[in-house]
């Protein structure tokens, strides 16, 4: 009998020939269904009956053919879990990432804009803006990578005060966090070296000055070490860009570490950027990325950093 036909068959391929033996182009149910009209109402009612039993019988055949193939193909792919794996060997957040990540949050808090400039440098914004035209001594403190086409690799992030300023003019208060180039290469000190750089200028009535980076300094300081009674010393410096200079060391226990440079901007660094420096005034300052990350976490060799040996990125505890 076909009904049992249909129930036997083992395979989707099978159903689907004796499917078309009934209902393909020469199937015999679509023989029976075109000869349709010469039978008398009773006949005609049974073979419909038929008809949707059929079609009935082979729809509820394919399902349970279907879910056979599903379970057994499922049934292969199993994974056995008591097997032992290969421990997986993850990386995780870099300590530069991280701290870059933290640094961020902390000044766009404080309302500074983040910004960002190119590492390839051209001598104007990496030195000559920033008042260190090419005879000047400064440019002896930074070992510079030149470009053969006479571009640097830029040797400090102050490059993008400069192109905010160009770019947005002031009143501006902005921020970046980038990666700096010179040829220096010891304990402390690598080839490639991030910086975080801060700038706020506005209006000489509103006076921004010295103190108001040192509040900045004492806050920003306070949040990322998360301690509440910091301790700041200034000392006198002196870069070209800022008049006057300072740096700012904060104290761990018995120790001072230096923190970060700064100053209030030169006035001839404003008139570079064509901003007029009887009308604006303001601080800008530098970090050492690796540093600020080195003395939170207490790491220390500078060179690890960028050495991508996952035993020490795990062993920071990230
Ligand atoms: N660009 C300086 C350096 O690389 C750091 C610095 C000093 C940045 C004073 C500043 C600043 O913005 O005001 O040594």
């Amino acid at each position: 009998m076909l009904n049992e036909k249909i129930i036997q068959t083992q395979s989707l391929t099978e159903l689907q020939e004796l499917y078309t033996s009934v209902f393909g182009k020469n199937g015999t149910m679509t023989a029976r269904l075109k000869q349709m009209k010469e039978l008398d109402n009773d006949a005609r009612a049974e073979l419909n009956r038929e008809n949707t039993e059929l079609r009935e019988l082979f729809k509820n055949r394919q399902a349970e053919l279907e879910t056979a193939a599903l379970n057994a193909a499922l049934a292969g792919e199993k994974l056995d879990v008591s097997l032992n794996a290969e421990p997986e060997n993850r990386g995780t957040i870099h300590p530069l990432t991280k701290s870059a990540q933290e640094v961020i949050d902390i000044f766009e808090s404080m309302g500074y804009t983040f910004m960002t400039g190119p590492e390839i440098e051209d001598d104007w914004h990496n030195f000559t803006a920033l008042n260190t035209p090419s005879y000047h001594p400064a440019r002896d403190m930074q070992d510079t990578f030149f470009l053969p086409n006479g571009n640097v690799m830029r040797t400090q992030t102050s490059a993008v005060q400069i192109r905010a300023m160009e770019t947005h003019g002031v009143p501006i208060k902005m921020f970046t966090v980038g990666q700096c180039y010179r040829k220096e290469l010891d304990a402390t000190h690598s080839a490639m070296f991030g910086q975080i750089e801060g700038l706020h200028i506005d209006t000489v009535e509103k006076g921004i000055n010295l103190s108001d980076l040192l509040a900045t300094m004492r806050t920003f300081a306070t949040r990322f070490f998360e301690q509440d009674n910091i301790e700041l010393r200034i000392r006198p410096s002196y870069f070209p860009f800022t008049e006057p200079s300072i740096e700012v060391d904060m104290r761990f226990g018995d120790k001072w570490m230096e923190l970060l440079c700064g100053g209030m901007v030169h006035p001839t660094v404003l008139k570079n950027c064509n901003i007029d420096p009887n009308k604006y005034q303001g601080f800008a300052f530098g970090f050492g990325w690796a540093r600020l990350a080195m003395v939170k976490y207490g790491l220390n060799d500078i060179r690890a950093f960028t050495d991508s040996d996952v035993r020490w990125l795990k062993s920071t505890g990230f």
